[in-house]
């Protein structure tokens, strides 16, 4: 049920921190990939080793692993990593600290630099947990966006009993199961992507090709997966090597090669989003053997590949969603909207290369997206995962 998820869990010093070895365990069970952050305060309850075996990820306790080497640990990298980060147990000193900005631990700093949704499951003496501190602390916590899981009754290690226990680890389980298998208008959804380059082959040893790095349509294909749609990326060559391991990747080197694949794979598909550069030109003839240079002039004659995407368009139905791609230098808007029409789509995504920043080369992405209503939306510089959720988030909310 956590299949691809990323959950980073924090734990602080309270004796229910053994309860968080189960917790890791549950949530490995679940197929999360885990990773455990504890303050040096937890290190009185659990042993960095057991939660280094259940996560089977290294334990993070310090901003450096090795001091005089210069290692650190990454706390910006980790805390954009998550999908989720959870603190459990959570003391009054971590949610102190939380509540003020205050970042004296490598914990304290993930927290600050998580852009995932953050889960606190409070765990100390009840006492500690009714005095008006704690509870300002948590009211401010929740008003920045902080899910905060009230603490609950029962006999506390202090021998007192009341409220002040962290919640068992199988309803944490439970809770964080169920936050990723919410329905989304993606869930059940066949989609299908198609990416990166074309090589087009003019001899064993050469091909025509271009900078496409795929990364755009491998970052739509990871976030579809994770919002529960199902998957088919055809790729061409790229150097990608993460990728969700729910995604069926259809590996593909010419624009003749991906369009057999799509044209039988786009039937089926209730949304196809092509972002994939595909070669206009292919060599008429491939030499069986390399060619060799001689004292002329080499031309090469070249024929036109099948518009993959315009080859969709003439099949698409009624029910059917077709997004494409467009890489404009100049009258963007205009031959954007031409090739909308042109193919038939529901929508297409715009990338200037007067945009700095934009296009199929590096991490970062600009772009507008057009509808078939004339619709046209602008986004910001991005990095290439956030623009792929803003175009998911545009097309569940197209209609066919
Ligand atoms: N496309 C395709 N098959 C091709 C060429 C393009 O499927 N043979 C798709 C791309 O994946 C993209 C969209 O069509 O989604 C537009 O690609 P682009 O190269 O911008 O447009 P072209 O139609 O090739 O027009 P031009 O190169 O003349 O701008």
């Amino acid at each position: 049920m956590l299949r691809g998820k990323k959950i980073l869990l924090g734990i602080s010093g309270s004796i229910a921190a053994y309860k968080s070895t189960y917790l890791v365990r549950y949530l490995v069970k679940e197929g999360a990939e885990v990773k455990v952050v504890m303050t040096h305060a937890a290190l009185d309850f659990v042993t960095p080793v057991s939660l280094a075996t259940l996560s089977k990820n290294p334990v993070i306790m310090d901003f450096y692993s090795d001091r005089e080497a210069g290692t650190w640990n990454n706390h910006v990298e980790l805390g954009l990593w998550a999908d989720l980060l959870l603190i459990a147990p959570a003391t009054a000193n971590t949610l102190a600290n939380m509540a003020h900005g205050i970042c004296d631990n490598v914990l304290l700093a993930c927290y600050l630099s998580a852009r995932c949704p953050v889960w606190v499951f409070p765990a100390m003496d009840l006492d500690m947990y009714a005095n008006a501190s704690t509870q300002a602390n948590l009211k401010i916590l929740s008003k920045m966006g902080v899910k905060v899981f009230e603490a609950t009754e029962g006999e506390l290690a202090s021998g007192l009993s009341g409220k002040g226990r962290m919640q068992e680890p199988e309803e944490i389980r439970d809770e964080v199961v169920h936050l990723f298998n919410q329905k989304t208008y993606w869930s059940g959804k066949h989609v299908l992507i198609t990416a990166g380059p074309t090589y087009e082959a003019i001899d064993p040893v050469r091909f025509i090709g271009n900078h496409s790095s795929g990364k755009m349509g491998y970052a739509l294909a990871n976030k579809a997966a994770s919002e529960g749609a199902q998957v088919t990326l055809v790729s061409g060559p790229t150097a990608i090597t993460e990728l969700d391991p729910r995604v069926d990747l259809v590996s593909v080197v010419s624009a003749s090669e991906m369009n057999n694949k799509v044209q039988a794979l786009f039937p089926s598909v209730d949304v196809g989003i092509f972002a994939a550069a595909v070669a206009d030109y292919t060599p008429r003839q491939v030499s069986d053997t390399k060619i060799k240079k001689n004292d002329n002039e080499l031309s090469l004659d070249l024929v036109k590949t099948q518009d993959i995407l315009g080859n969709c368009g003439k099949i698409k139905s009624e029910d059917q969603l077709l997004i494409g791609f467009a890489l404009e230098t100049n009258d963007e808007i205009k031959y954007a909207t031409e090739k909308l029409k042109k193919k038939n789509l529901n929508a297409i995504i715009l990338n200037s290369l007067k945009d700095e920043g934009a296009g199929f080369k590096g991490d970062n992405n600009k772009i507008t997206i057009i509808d078939k209503n004339n619709n046209i939306l602008e986004f910001g510089l991005k990095s290439k995962t956030e623009v792929a959720n803003d175009i998911l988030n545009f097309i569940s909310k197209l209609k066919s």
